[in-house]
């Protein structure tokens, strides 16, 4: 089933010109991405979009991190395109991350690992309307 998914590349990823080799993954998987922009994320979407994680005690770090610097965000649509993103990023800490995934192959530490994409369907919904409130072309 189609459906459609929201990443980030962190300013770390952005800083080592890592924008189009990530992208190009999604690309040769068969994945499509529909909206993209680069930008300097305000503090009060960062805070939004991690706000399921408020109480934990990496919010502050997390959120300070992604806005030191450009960060890229893109609409990514396909069948199961959550699933297959998320596979494909790897686990959340990179030392954990099987080589062949984004984190495996280009990340080595936790507070710095490269991307972000959305952990459910539910979830991508509410991360794509925070990111892209102009709404998204899917043609
Ligand atoms: P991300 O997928 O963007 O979701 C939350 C982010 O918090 C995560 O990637 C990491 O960059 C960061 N983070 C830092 N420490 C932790 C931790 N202990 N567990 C989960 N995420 C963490």
């Amino acid at each position: 089933m189609s459906e459609s998914t929201l990443i980030l590349i962190k300013p770390g990823g952005v800083q080592r010109n890592l924008i189009g080799t990530v992208l190009s993954r999604f690309e040769q998987r068969g994945l499509r991405i529909v909206a993209l922009k680069r930008l300097l994320a305000d503090r009060a979407t960062v805070e939004a979009h991690y706000d399921e994680h408020r109480e934990r005690a990496f919010f502050q770090d997390v959120c300070d991190y992604l806005c030191t610097g450009p960060i890229v965000a893109a609409v990514i649509t396909g069948d199961n395109a959550v699933k297959a993103v998320r596979a494909m990023m790897g686990a959340t800490n990179p030392i954990e991350a099987t080589p062949g995934t984004i984190r495996g192959d280009f990340g080595l530490t936790i507070d710095d690992n490269l991307t972000h994409s959305s952990s459910d369907p539910e979830a991508a919904l509410r991360e794509i309307a925070l990111w892209f409130p102009e709404g998204v072309a899917e043609r």
